[in-house]
C-alpha cells in the first residue's frame, strides 16, 4: 500500500473532467501490452460500412450505437462525440474513462476548426524528481500517476454542441444503471487484468465481479458511476472539480495517499488551441492536414514526416522500398520528438521550423535509398523555418526505447451536415493506475508520460525524454495523441487517429499515407499492415501479417525487425468524394464497430 500511496498522482485534462491518480505500480500489475483482443479466426471486412448521413466509428458497438442514437436525435457530430465518450466511460473501461485526459478535433462544416485539449496536468504538490529514489535511481514501479478531468467534453459541447448534457449523457447514465452484456474481449480482459484490478477493493468489487469474474454475457452494472455521471449531468463539469465527485476523489486521494487535492481539481481547465494545418498535392488533388499541436507530439511529427515523403514514389507496404523509406523516416521524426516536444506553454517547441518543408528537405536527403541508417548516427536536426537558417546544432541527449503499450481510445464522428470529430482519450495504461475511485471510475496513469528520468526511460513506453517534458506542478506530459482530419480539394475527406502511446503517430501517419497517397478504399486503409520506427530501439517494429520475405528484404537492408500482433486501432470515417457517403472504416483489430444511419 506504501507503493501505491507514493505512485497517485493525478492528471487533470479536460473531458469530464477528472482527476487522477496513479501509476500502475509494478507490483502485481499484468505487464503492460496493447489489446490484441480481435477474436481469432474472425474475418476482417474487407469493405466499409457506408452510409447516406452519418457515422460514428469506435472501439465499441455499444459506444459507436450511443453516438448514433444522438445524431438520429438531430444532435450535430459535437453532441454525438460527447455522448461516445460518456458512453465508452461505461463500456471500455480501459480506455474510456473519465479518470483521463485527451485531445478532440473539431471541424465544422463551414470549414472552422478547433483543438479542445484536456490533457491531464501534474498536482500541485508534483516535484521533478518525484519518482526518483534517496540512490538517484528512476524508481519505476511509482511513475503511474495522474489526474484529469471532464470539462473537456463539456467545454466542446458548449462551444459547438446543440444538446444539452443531461440529453447527451442519458445513453451513458443508461448503459451505467441498467447494465449492459459483458463481451468476450471485455471478460477476456477483465481476467488479464485481475492481478492489477484485485488490489483494490473497488476496482475488484466493479470489475471482477467481487472475485467471482464475469463470463461473456453477463451484465455489468456501474451504479457509483452512474450515480456520477447523473451528478455530471445535472451540474456540469463543475460538478468534477469543483461538486461532490471533487470531494469524493479528493477524499480517496487523501485517504490513498495520493497527491490530487480538491485545489487542484479546482484549477484545471481544459484548452482551445489553434489547429496544425498542412498542405499536399497528390493524386491531382489538393490535401489539407488539420492535425493535432502541443502539448501532442502527434501532429508535428505527421506534418514532419509528410513533407518528408512529399514526392516519394510510395507502392505499398509489400514493396521493401517503400517500407524501408517511411521507417527512415520516421526514425528522424521521433529523434526530433524526443528532443524537442513538451507542454507549449511552459517551452517553446520550434513547431515553425520542425513542420517547415524545407527543413523537412534537408532531413530527407540524408536516407540513403537503399540502406537502412542507424539510430546512434541519426540525432535530432535542427529545425527551422524556410528562408531562416538554423540557429544552433543542438546535442540531444534524449534517447528513445519502446515499451509494449497501454490504453487509450480513438473514435471518429461524422454527422449529416459534415462537421467532424477526431476524438482520442487516454488513462495511459490499461485500466490506467487500476485504482477505482469511490465515485465509480477508474484513475489514469498519465504521469508516467512525463521524462520522469531524464535520461532513463519512462516505465510504460521506454521513452526517454528531455528535459523540457519534466514534472512540474500544472505542466501536461507530452503526448503521441494524435486525432487528424483531412480535406481534399477544401472537403471533408478523412477522420483518424488511434491509440498505441508513440505507435500512435505511426498507425496515424500510416492510416493518412494509405488514403491520401496510396488511394485505398478506406476500410483497406485501416487494414493494411503498419509498422513502426521510433529511433530507440533501433528497429522496425512489424505487424505479424507481413510476409517473411518483406521483412528479409529489410533486414538485407541493414534494419533490425521485431514482430508485434498489432500496432493501433484506428476507428476512422472517410468520405466517398463521389456519392458523400459516410464510409466507417473501424479497426477489427480490436473488433471495433462502424455504426450509421
Ligand atoms: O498520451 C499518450 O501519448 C499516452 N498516454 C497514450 C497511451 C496509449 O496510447 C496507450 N494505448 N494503447
Amino acid at each position: 500500500m506504501i507503493r501505491i500511496q507514493r505512485t497517485i498522482l493525478v492528471s487533470i485534462s479536460v473531458l469530464l473532467a477528472a482527476i487522477l491518480p496513479f501509476t500502475p505500480s509494478a507490483k502485481g500489475q499484468t505487464p503492460a501490452r496493447p489489446r490484441d483482443d480481435a477474436q481469432a479466426g474472425k474475418a476482417w471486412p474487407q469493405q466499409a460500412v457506408r452510409a447516406a448521413h452519418g457515422m460514428v466509428a469506435t472501439d465499441e458497438e455499444l459506444g459507436s450505437q450511443a453516438g448514433v442514437e444522438i445524431l438520429k436525435r438531430g444532435g450535430n457530430a459535437v453532441d454525438a462525440a460527447v455522448a461516445v465518450a460518456f458512453a465508452l466511460a461505461v463500456v471500455e473501461p480501459a480506455a474510456g474513462n473519465i479518470g483521463g485526459g485527451g485531445f478532440m478535433l473539431v471541424r465544422l462544416a463551414s470549414g472552422k476548426t478547433t483543438f479542445f485539449d484536456y490533457r491531464e496536468v501534474a498536482p500541485g504538490k508534483a516535484t521533478r524528481d518525484m519518482y526518483i529514489d534517496k540512490d538517484g535511481n528512476l524508481d519505476k514501479e511509482v511513475s503511474v500517476i495522474g489526474y484529469r478531468s471532464v470539462p473537456g467534453t463539456e467545454l466542446a459541447l458548449k462551444t459547438y454542441g446543440t444538446m444539452k448534457l443531461p440529453d447527451v449523457m442519458a445513453p451513458a447514465i443508461r448503459l451505467a444503471e441498467g447494465g449492459f452484456p459483458v463481451s468476450e474481449k471485455l471478460a477476456r480482459e477483465f481476467d488479464r487484468e485481475r492481478p492489477g484490478l484485485q488490489q483494490f477493493s473497488v476496482s475488484a468489487r466493479i470489475f471482477l465481479n467481487a472475485g467471482q469474474m464475469f463470463k461473456a454475457g453477463d451484465t455489468l452494472r456501474q451504479p457509483e458511476l452512474a450515480a456520477t455521471l447523473k451528478r455530471i449531468a445535472k451540474n456540469g463539469a463543475a460538478e468534477f472539480y469543483r461538486g461532490e465527485t471533487a470531494r469524493m476523489l479528493a477524499r480517496d486521494m487523501a485517504g490513498m495517499g495520493g497527491l490530487v487535492t480538491l485545489d487542484d481539481l479546482g484549477h484545471y481547465s481544459p484548452k482551445i488551441r489553434e489547429v496544425l494545418r498542412a498542405k499536399y498535392e497528390s493524386g491531382a488533388h489538393t490535401w489539407e492536414v488539420l492535425t493535432s499541436p502541443p502539448p501532442s507530439s502527434g501532429g508535428v511529427a505527421v506534418i514532419e514526416a509528410l513533407n518528408m515523403l512529399q514526392g516519394v514514389p510510395l507502392k505499398g507496404w509489400d514493396d521493401p522500398q517503400s517500407v524501408h523509406i517511411v521507417a527512415e523516416t520516421m526514425r528522424r521524426v521521433f529523434a526530433d520528438r524526443a528532443e524537442y516536444l513538451a507542454d507549449p506553454d511552459y517551452s517553446q517547441v520550434p513547431v515553425a521550423g520542425l513542420t517547415a518543408p524545407c527543413y523537412a528537405k534537408e532531413l530527407a536527403a540524408t536516407i540513403d535509398a537503399r540502406h537502412a541508417s542507424t539510430s546512434k548516427e541519426v540525432k535530432a536536426g535542427a529545425p527551422h523555418a524556410c528562408g531562416v537558417s538554423a540557429k544552433h546544432d543542438p546535442a540531444p541527449q534524449t534517447m528513445v526505447s519502446l515499451g509494449e503499450g497501454p490504453h487509450t481510445t480513438h473514435f471518429s464522428v461524422v454527422d449529416a451536415a459534415g462537421n467532424a470529430v477526431a476524438s482520442t482519450y487516454t488513462l495511459n495504461d490499461n485500466y490506467g493506475s487500476h485504482v477505482t475511485c469511490s465515485a465509480g471510475f477508474l484513475l489514469n496513469d498519465e504521469m508516467d508520460d512525463f521524462t520522469t528520468q531524464p535520461g532513463v526511460p519512462n516505465a510504460l513506453f521506454g521513452l526517454i525524454q528531455s528535459e523540457a517534458n519534466a514534472i512540474a506542478p500544472g505542466h501536461r506530459p507530452l503526448s503521441s495523441m494524435t486525432p487528424t482530419i483531412l480535406l481534399r480539394d477544401g472537403k471533408l475527406s478523412f477522420v483518424t487517429g488511434s491509440p498505441g502511446g508513440p505507435t500512435i503517430i505511426s498507425a496515424t501517419l500510416l492510416s493518412v499515407i494509405n488514403w491520401m497517397k496510396l488511394g485505398m478504399e478506406a476500410q483497406a486503409a485501416i487494414n493494411a499492415p503498419r509498422f513502426h520506427h521510433q529511433w530507440l530501439p533501433d528497429h522496425i517494429l512489424m505487424e505479424q501479417q507481413f510476409p517473411p520475405a518483406l521483412e528479409q528484404a529489410l533486414n538485407a537492408m541493414g534494419h533490425a525487425t521485431k514482430r508485434r500482433g498489432h500496432i493501433g486501432l484506428v476507428n476512422a470515417i472517410g468520405i466517398d468524394p463521389q456519392t458523400g457517403e459516410r464510409l466507417g472504416a473501424a479497426d477489427p483489430r480490436d473488433d471495433g464497430a462502424a455504426v450509421g444511419y
